[in-house]
């Protein structure tokens, strides 16, 4: 029997818990022609919810979804790469003549055409060979998108990453590209909230004011516990609402690592969900990780591995450089503490929301509380 638990992509509306308002709103926003922007932690869900509603327009003939994660890309080649994949990609066969054309249309750009053996989908690469011939192949894959009788919904994820490109300017090429169409609307999505938030709200910067904000935030305790006891029900599992509620507390609320956490309880269990159950889930999932925790200490300057753990011992932190803290957990000068957090930050291992810090990765903090 399947895991109901996913921890990898999007599968199916079964596998994925609540989200509708959110769902509602980015579906509201495209159909009345806005773009958005969806903004959240990291693996908290930002993904899955666009796959989750790309979904649930797939029987619908007049509306066309295209999803690029462009986290890898590092010019306007890439990116258009990625861009003529996805809009090659993503056909599925409710319509082989869009598909045709598509196909008609990328022929000029020379792509190298490959079909993937078993499932028969066919991948496309183009190479650009110049900053400029990626720029006009971008203007043309835009316009041919917007020639068409439907409606055209384009995620690009992981979207910050357009400013580390090598080439200036490239924010701005493509701000007066996307404003002029309008059939096709944007969901830009990234968890490097102050980059995107920036990009979107400086009266500067080309995006101003171009799009509406999505913050995607915890799935509520309720809400989990009922998808969770229910995924248990149909698999002929047991499991009191009791032990839920702990372990979703014990995983912050966090959905990557409740999702990880209820694959393991779900495959490790019988019939009845024991208290042993859980309480071994949590130590295999701290003790299958410890290499990797252990490795920080090395890693990390003595500094920086110090204010983490504090961190993860004081279970987050609202005012890092309190005396109160400094001295509990006997760390250095507020100045150095201060470089340490950005540092911290910067390398994702630790986030700032409601007015706490607290370590991202959740098993890496029940680890550092116990070492
Ligand atoms: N509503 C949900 N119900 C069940 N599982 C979910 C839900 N949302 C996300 N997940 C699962 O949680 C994990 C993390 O989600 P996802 O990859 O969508 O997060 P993300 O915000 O895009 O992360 P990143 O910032 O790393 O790109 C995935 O395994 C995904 O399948
Ligand atoms: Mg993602």
């Amino acid at each position: 029997m399947d895991n109901p638990f996913t921890i990898i992509s999007y599968i199916s509306p079964e596998y994925f818990c609540n989200r509708k308002e959110e769902t509602k709103r980015l579906s509201d926003s495209l159909n009345n022609g806005k773009n958005i922007v969806l903004l959240s932690l990291r693996r908290m869900g930002k993904t899955g919810l666009i796959k989750h509603l790309f979904y649930s327009y797939r029987s619908k003939r007049n509306i066309h979804t295209f999803y690029l994660d462009i986290m890898n890309t590092h010019s306007a080649e890439d990116f258009v790469n990625e861009l003529a994949k996805a809009v090659l990609g993503s056909f599925n066969s409710k319509s082989k003549q869009f598909f045709d054309n598509v196909l008609k249309f990328l022929s000029k750009f020379n792509p190298i055409i490959t079909l993937d053996p078993i499932t028969g989908i066919p991948s496309v690469e183009i190479k650009p060979h110049s900053t400029e011939h990626a720029k006009s192949s971008i203007t043309e894959i835009f316009s041919y998108l917007e020639e068409q009788d439907k409606k055209i919904i384009i995620a690009i994820d992981e979207f910050q990453q357009i400013i580390n490109y090598d080439e200036n300017g490239f924010e701005a090429f493509l701000r007066s590209h996307i404003q002029h169409l309008k059939n096709v609307n944007f969901i830009f999505s990234g968890s490097q909230q102050h980059i995107l938030t920036a990009m979107f709200s400086s009266y500067s910067r080309p995006f101003y004011q171009s799009s509406e904000f999505l913050k995607l935030e915890r799935i509520s305790k309720e809400d989990y516990a009922i998808f969770i006891m229910k995924k248990f029900h149909q698999t002929g599992k047991n499991i009191s609402k009791e032990i839920v509620n702990d372990l979703l507390e014990w995983a912050d609320l966090y959905t990557y690592y409740i999702q990880t956490m209820f694959n393991k309880l779900w495959y490790i269990s019988g019939a009845i969900i024991t208290q042993k159950d859980s309480d071994n889930t949590k130590r295999q999932l701290i003790d299958e990780r410890d290499s990797i925790y252990q490795n920080l200490n090395n890693l990390l300057p003595k500094v920086q591995y110090e204010l983490l753990r504090a961190i993860a011992k004081n279970n987050g932190i609202s005012k890092p450089l309190s005396k109160k803290f400094r001295d509990k957990y006997d760390l250095a000068t507020t100045s150095t503490i201060s470089t340490a957090l950005k540092i911290l930050k910067v390398k994702e291992l630790i986030y700032h929301e409601n007015n706490t810090y607290k370590i991202y990765d959740v098993f890496m903090a029940k680890w550092l509380e116990e070492n």
